[in-house]
């Protein structure tokens, strides 16, 4: 939370093995979508041929696993239902409550989709670092940080009983046996694959992760070409890159971190994929919350069991301290998405930004009471209140005005990929 310009060795890490994928993807010409055409090697005898063509294979595969809306219990909702194309790779399924609506009618869940974008440059798995006497979460996949990487992650899912609902392994590698594109998927992971359960099902996670990295990370946004030197922002996007970066203003990019001048679009994530409890509203919409003593706790549960701590944290930390914390999402093609944070209580950027303004000053207007409505009384200690603009006193009125906030959201627009083909 402290270094807003550097990246962590994790994260250097992940932009190269993320450039890796893009080198593999632009050599291989990767731009069509799946087809069902397995790749051959230009030359079957130079081993770097044949593994760029079973990288190729496997991107392949893993677009027509994300697409299958066979995978599911009953069928019908596949990954891309809830991480849609069109909306910035996120979408609940057609839900309406900020939450996403599984395979099973009625079955809604207590979270929002995530944008399943630009995963590769999320640090995995899980850790706690300490700067300066400061311990902090970072990394890991999930609002609450439980999925240890892509290819493990893509796995939960598939037996989330709200979401793909499926009863066992065993029954989604037959699903997998029975698909159009079984063949490939022999040909990727061997002729008999199928007959080893935790070994074919471990592979769909492989095949998928190399997907979600070779073609959901393309950095063709207005922002990237503007990085690039390639396009230029409008007034008032460049006045909201301006307030967005501002600490004194919006701060954004004290947490979700940008760097405009390095001319590499992959120096800026746009999240510094940390946690914060930051005194998101309660979502009343969401069918769990009916009952008040229900609260989702983000990395203290309930959907996952609390972390451990390494040795050498902070003096006075303990697990406590990051109860009611989630993990920052990249805003990159933020504005596609229908909803906002981890319980989707926002369906408006311009509300986001108004809530960043406004939390302080006017928290009748956010929470109906003075204090934040979705955490127990004793975690309400670790709702941020040190980086701006969560600082600022409560006198001190908003930190944006409404022009203000309608060149951020107009700024935010500019972080949305150019359309892929269906
Ligand atoms: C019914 C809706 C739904 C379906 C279907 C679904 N997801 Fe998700 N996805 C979600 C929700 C909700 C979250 C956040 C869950 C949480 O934090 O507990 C999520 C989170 C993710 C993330 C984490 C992103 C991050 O920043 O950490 C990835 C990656 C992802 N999904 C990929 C997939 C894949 C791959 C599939 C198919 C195998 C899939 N999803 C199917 C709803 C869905
Ligand atoms: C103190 C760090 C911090 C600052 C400063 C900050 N954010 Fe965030 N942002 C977060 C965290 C953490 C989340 C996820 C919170 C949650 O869902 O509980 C988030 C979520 C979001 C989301 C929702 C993304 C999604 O996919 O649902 C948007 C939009 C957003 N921030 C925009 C902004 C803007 C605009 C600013 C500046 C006005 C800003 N943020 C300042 C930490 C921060």
């Amino acid at each position: 939370m402290h270094h807003t310009t550097t990246m962590t060795p994790i994260r250097r890490a992940g932009a190269m093995l993320l450039s890796l994928a893009l080198l593999l993807s632009l050599t291989l010409g990767l731009s069509g979508c799946g087809g069902g055409a397995t790749a051959t090697p230009s030359n079957p005898t130079d081993p770097v041929a044949v593994a760029l063509a079973a990288t190729n294979d496997r991107i392949n595969l893993g677009q027509q696993i994300f697409t299958d809306a066979n995978l599911s219990e009953p069928r019908g909702t596949a990954c891309a239902a809830c991480h849609q194309a069109t909306m910035g790779f996120a979408g609940n399924h057609g839900g309406r409550n900020g939450v996403a609506v599984g395979s099973m009618p009625g079955s809604i869940g207590s979270r929002n989709a995530m944008t399943n974008s630009y995963l590769g440059l999320i640090p995995t798995p899980l850790s706690f670092v300490t700067t300066d006497g400061v311990t902090e979460a970072v990394g890991g996949l999930f609002w609450d940080g439980r999925g240890d990487s892509a290819e493990l992650q893509a796995l939960d899912p598939l037996l989330n009983p709200l979401e793909m609902n499926n009863p066992n392994r065993r029954s989604v590698v037959d699903k997998i046996a029975q698909s159009r594109y079984a063949a490939q998927f022999r040909q990727a992971f061997g002729a008999n694959i199928f007959a080893d359960t935790d070994a074919a099902f471990t592979s769909i996670g492989l095949a998928i992760a190399a997907f979600e990295r070779a073609r959901l990370q393309p950095f063709s946004s207005k922002y990237d070409a503007m990085v690039r030197g390639q396009a230029t922002l409008s007034p008032t996007e460049a006045r909201g890159m301006a307030l967005f970066a501002d600490p004194a203003k919006g701060n954004c990019a004290g947490c979700h971190l940008m760097n405009p001048t390095s001319g590499n679009p992959e120096d800026s994530p746009f999240s510094e994929f940390t946690y914060y409890a930051t005194g998101i509203p309660r979502n009343p919409a969401i069918p769990k919350n009916a009952d008040p003593a229900f609260y989702d706790l983000g990395l203290c549960g309930p959907n996952r069991t609390p972390p451990a701590l390494p040795s050498g944290v902070a003096p006075g930390f303990t697990i406590s301290h990051v109860c009611g914390q989630f993990r920052m999402p990249t805003l990159r093609n933020v504005a596609q998405r229908p909803a906002f944070m981890h319980n989707g209580f926002f369906n408006s950027l311009t509300e986001v930004v108004r809530f960043y303004s406004t939390r302080n000053s006017d928290p009748i207007r956010w929470y109906g009471q003075a204090v934040s409505n979705d955490l127990p009384a004793q975690y309400l200690g670790n709702i941020e209140v040190v980086k701006a603009p969560f600082n600022r006193a409560a006198n001190a009125g908003p930190a944006l005005t409404d022009a203000e906030i309608a060149d951020i959201v107009a700024f935010l627009h500019t972080l949305s990929d150019a359309p892929v083909a269906p």
